[in-house]
Order: structure tokens, then sequence, then C-alpha cells
């Protein structure tokens, strides 16, 4: 069954400008879709600085800081919006470790990268921070409520 609220949780999906220019887009979407998680919002963007520094902004004084800015500005990024059940816990387990090295394969960064400094996906990494995420990316007429009469999918 599926209650209104179990449905609701929503998480911020981000690929990275890596993973743009090497055409992941669609495969990382296609991954997400496949588990049966619901597409609710999706653009794409050169993301400016002033958005990137709100983005992460516990991460200002880290010394990769600067590194992080430069990589996340190189081209575009495509964010999104994916709503279901557990969704941000469950897609954390999709995309895998923050570091590529430590990420198993299967995982989105296991199967596509190397190294932390183009690790192609960002995903929330708790309800709160999702909900601050979507709201910094996402105006609410961007985020599309719609419904299926699918059963094999939760709505
Ligand atoms: S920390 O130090 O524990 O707070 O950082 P961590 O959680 O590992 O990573 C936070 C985000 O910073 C990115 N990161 C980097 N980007 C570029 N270069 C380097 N060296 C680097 N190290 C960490 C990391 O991918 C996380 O970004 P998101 O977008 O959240 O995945």
């Amino acid at each position: 069954y599926c209650t209104a609220s179990a449905g609701r949780e929503r998480t911020l999906i981000a690929v990275k400008p890596d993973g743009v220019q090497r055409r992941l887009v669609g495969q990382i979407i296609q991954r997400f879709e496949q588990r049966g998680f619901k597409l609710v919002g999706l653009k794409m963007l050169k993301a400016p600085e002033d958005l990137l520094s709100q983005h992460y902004h516990n991460l200002q004084k880290k010394s990769f800081y600067p590194y992080l800015l430069c990589y996340m500005t190189s081209g575009p990024v495509v964010v999104m919006v994916w709503e279901g059940f557990n969704v941000v816990q469950t897609s954390r387990m999709m995309v895998g470790s923050t570091n590529p090295a430590e990420a198993q394969p299967g995982t989105v960064r296991g199967d596509f990268s190397i190294h932390v400094s183009r690790n192609v996906v960002h995903a929330s990494d708790s309800v709160a921070g999702a909900e601050r995420e979507i709201q910094l990316w996402f105006n609410g007429r961007e985020l599309i409520d719609w419904d299926c009469c699918d059963h094999n999918i939760v709505c």
C-alpha cells in the first residue's frame, strides 16, 4: 500500500559537470526511474557561484573548497528532484560513497568514477538537507506533482 506521507519524501540529485560532459545524464536518470522513484523536478544550468556557496555552505573552510567551486562551475549541471519512500537514504546507497575509491561497484560512483574531485553526482545526505537544497535550487512552480495509476510503481 502507499500512504500520501510515506511516498512524499524528496531528495536532490545533481549530475555534476563531469557527468554531463561524459554523457552520463541518461544512465543516471535511468537508474532512478528503474528503481521506481518519481521525477518531480529537472533542469540544466550553469550553477552560479553564490548558489554553490550556499549549497556547500558548510565546506567553505575546507582546503579543497576552491577546487570544488572550480569543478562545479566548469560546465552545466543537471539538477533533479526525486520523490518516493525513503528516497534520501536509498539514493545515497545508489550513488555510493563520496570517495569513488570506496564506492561499491553497482553504484553510480563505483561504476563511473575514480576520484573524489570528479565524482559525477551529488545526492542530499538527510531529509532536512534535501529540503534545504531543493528550496535553494528550485522554486515551487518548477516542482510538479503528478499521479500515476500503475500499481507496480510506488506513487
Ligand atoms: S567533509 O570534509 O567530510 O565535510 O567532506 P565530504 O563529505 O567528504 O565531501 C563534501 C563534498 O565535497 C566534495 N569533495 C571534493 N570536491 C572536489 N575536490 C575534492 N578534493 C573534494 N573532497 C570532497 C564531495 O564530493 C562532497 O560533494 P557532494 O556534492 O556533496 O558529493
